[in-house]
């Protein structure tokens, strides 16, 4: 683990949209704490706010009440350059590559744009996009692809690539597997796991599906309408799930509780 590896800790996390009497509180206080290195999942349906969560986790969205620290530093109460320094540690990784990418803008551009959104050309920085594709297990000729041109997985291993160029120390990744065919799904998880050992990040990983969140979590919260319900090791919840709502989820998980959604969950091969 790199020894940077940094730290996060949620303190009753509450967002709202809108205003005034209008607006709706989304998340009701949640609290959690990730360790350097570590990973928690987040499990929970569609609209249960986990995506609101990684917003507010990478700074993006404000939250009504409560606080997100990185390493200790608040991130809403964190001003000018420091702001900036800490918002470089925390990358989101989108849950959808097809509308997070330029349909016209090449694997190159898009993550030149990523290094460095004013000076975005590609021979620029070109070794390091290189680099960084080869780390996502991809050949230096996608640069210049365009997103059409990749498969569903190209473009997620896209996608992460540009999550990462920067260095960041803390990555949310926000259903990354969910666009997928089981299969791909489970090279994405080895690819993810695999990062995470050789960068020493410190992640938060969101999904619906369980099964998923169990095979790279180290604890799993289990979101329910902006709540958390069900906490615990990945093994604990999986096998002695204790929340209703938990066991339904275990409940939708093909051929539950067996299922398997890597083929060598132990090997993170890719
Ligand atoms: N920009 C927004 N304005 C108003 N409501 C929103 C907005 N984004 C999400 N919501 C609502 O917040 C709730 C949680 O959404 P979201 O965080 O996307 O959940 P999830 O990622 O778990 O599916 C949903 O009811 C959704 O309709
Ligand atoms: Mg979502």
């Amino acid at each position: 683990m790199a020894e940077e590896a940094a730290t996060v800790e949620v303190r009753d996390l509450e967002v709202s949209y809108g205003w005034g009497r209008s607006a709706t509180r989304i998340l009701h206080g949640i609290s959690m704490d990730v360790a350097a290195g570590r990973t928690v999942g987040v499990v929970g349906e569609s609209g249960s706010g986990k995506s609101t969560l990684a917003k507010a986790l990478t700074g993006t969205l404000r939250p009504t009440a409560g606080s997100v620290r990185i390493s200790g530093a608040d991130v809403f109460a964190t001003r000018g350059a420091d702001r900036e320094a800490l918002r470089r540690k925390v990358q989101l990784i989108p849950q959808d590559p097809y509308s997070s990418l330029d349909p016209r803008r090449t694997v190159g551009e898009a993550l030149a744009e990523a290094v460095d959104p004013r000076h975005a050309h590609v021979k620029k920085h070109q070794d390091e996009v290189v680099h960084w594709l080869d780390m996502v297990r991809m050949p230096a000729d996608t640069i210049h692809r365009y997103p059409h041109e990749c498969s569903g997985g190209q473009r997620q291993r896209v996608a992460i690539a540009r999550g990462l160029i920067l260095g960041p120390e803390v990555v949310i990744a926000d259903e990354i597997t969910s666009a997928l065919d089981v299969s791909v799904q489970a090279e994405i998880l080895n690819l993810i796991a695999k990062l995470r050992e050789e960068l020493g990040l410190t992640m938060v990983f969101i999904s619906h599906n369980l099964a998923v969140v169990r095979h790279v979590s180290d604890d799993v919260m289990v979101m329910y309408r902006g709540d958390i319900v069900e906490h615990g090791t990945a093994a604990d919840l999986y096998e002695r799930p204790q929340h209703a709502y938990t066991r339904a989820l275990l409940d939708a998980v093909p051929g539950a509780p067996g299922f398997d959604i890597t083929p060598h969950p132990q090997e993170n091969s890719v």
